[in-house]
């Protein structure tokens, strides 16, 4: 198939409103979460993503019937059939992790193979592992290719991390397991507190999600249920980001303010005026921006690393410099050979990245390195002098529905040409 491409026009300001779609990071681990129900589930605000119709495709594959249409995802559950998956399937998805503790605790015995090479340098899951362990799964690791097997029971569970993909694969081994789970040190991330949601509302009995410890006490069985899912947090901080380095007048409905405190924050310190109201989010920028000193990313409540590439790229132009830390993966900077190419001053220095202010950046043939760097070259895109033309979008599109389409709601000149 041929190799699509975004082309940019920068130098328009946006202006308007937007909803935001259902999160990426949420809906990934519900989906997983369906192996554990004994009966049709249906998520709303489901969004329309490469991510979500590759773990769709895996629940296809061990006996669901998948159905989407219009934000809506239907699962008829007539049972899981299987408990394998396929090496190419895992490989399609990094989060198909999340597939591993539901899969064993709802069959007891299955088979699955690592996600595979990563984008943000070595992603291990030695906690999964560990906690799978202690729950009583006998691992076996060859080649890449996994087999669990063991029937569950409740632990106390320490985590040297609060890792959000390990406690969520906790969670989902615990539900079903017989007594009751302690995760100690949790990740607090909104996304654990929507799966926590997603599974009370199927009939688990989970506690203090969106705390360092979440407690499970397992159950029989959990049955379907319709849930919305929450919006995601990402995009949104995505088109503020957007909002504020173009310049203009934004209103970001139906997001949830208080998930985004940290990366509004910023925004303000920037010199955008930025108020919430219910589910709303107002920005309006008025160039230049001023840099904000320092952005260290951080575990959940902390700066997201999810938005390290996207504020890094709205710095390009600020007046002043700012100092960006990255804590929480090793190789999260690969954005940033394309921003210099754009014209932006930033030196890299291990976890640092400096990014001096420059006057301009000018339009050129950039690549989507990964799904928030390639959102990071939209932006950047988008304040650049002349045409920004963006390929690799299968990065994109893992995370982010119609960004183009919203993005020309906004007023943006940008078109994707196939
Ligand atoms: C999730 C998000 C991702 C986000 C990240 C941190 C999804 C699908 N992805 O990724 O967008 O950037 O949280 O907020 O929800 N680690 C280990 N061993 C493990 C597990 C993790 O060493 O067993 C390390 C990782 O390599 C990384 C750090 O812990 O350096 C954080 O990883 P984690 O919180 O697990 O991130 P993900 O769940 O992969």
């Amino acid at each position: 198939m041929a190799e699509s491409k975004l082309v940019i026009e920068g130098g328009h300001p946006l202006q308007g409103e937007i909803r935001i779609q259902g999160a990426k990071n949420s809906v990934l681990p519900l989906l997983s979460a369906v192996v554990l129900c004994d009966e049709d589930v249906v998520l709303e605000r489901c969004p329309a993503l490469s991510d979500v119709y590759a773990a769709s495709r895996i629940l296809t594959h061990l006996g669901c019937r998948c159905s989407f249409r219009d934000g809506k995802m239907e699962i008829r559950n007539g049972g899981i059939s299987r408990s394998e998956i396929p090496e190419a399937m895992m490989h399609e998805m990094r989060s198909s992790i999340t597939f591993l503790g539901p899969l064993l605790s709802r069959t007891g015995s299955c088979t699955l193979y690592l996600p595979g090479g990563c984008e943000l340098g070595p992603r291990p899951i030695d906690m999964h592992l560990h906690a799978l362990r202690q729950m009583g799964a006998e691992i076996h690791e060859t080649h890449g290719m996994l087999r669990l097997q063991g029937r569950l029971r409740g632990a106390d569970l320490h985590l040297p991390f609060p890792s959000v993909g390990a406690t969520e694969n906790i969670m989902l081994a615990a539900v079903l397991a017989q007594g009751r789970t302690r995760i100690h040190n949790a990740a607090r991330e909104p996304e654990i507190r929507d799966l926590a949601e997603f599974l009370a509302a199927c009939g688990a009995k989970i506690s203090g999600a969106g705390t360092d410890t979440v407690i499970i006490d397992g159950v029989e069985r959990l049955h379907g249920c319709v849930y919305r899912v929450m919006p995601d947090r990402i995009a949104a901080a995505t088109y503020l980001s957007a909002a504020a380095a173009a310049g203009g007048s934004v209103c970001i409905q139906d997001c949830c303010p208080e998930d985004l405190t940290a990366v509004t924050e910023v925004l303000r310190q920037m010199g955008c005026r930025v108020y919430c109201h219910e589910s709303r989010i107002y920005l309006q920028s008025s160039l230049p921006l001023h840099a904000a000193p320092y952005i260290r990313t951080m575990p959940h409540p902390g700066f997201p690393t999810d938005a390290q590439a996207l504020l890094m790229a709205a710095h390009c132009k600020a007046r002043g410099s700012c100092m960006f830390e990255e804590t929480i993966f090793d190789s999260r900077y690969r954005h940033v050979d394309d921003l210099i190419r754009m014209g932006a001053d930033i030196r890299l220095s291990g976890r640092a990245a400096v990014v001096h202010g420059v006057q301009k950046l000018s339009g050129t043939t950039v690549h989507a390195t990964d799904l928030r760097g390639g959102a990071a070259m939209l932006i950047a895109g988008l304040t650049a002098e002349g045409v920004t033309e963006l390929t690799e979008l299968s990065h994109l599109d893992r995370g982010y529905e119609d960004p183009e389409g919203v993005l020309r709601s906004l007023g943006a000149k940008i078109e994707r040409i196939t």
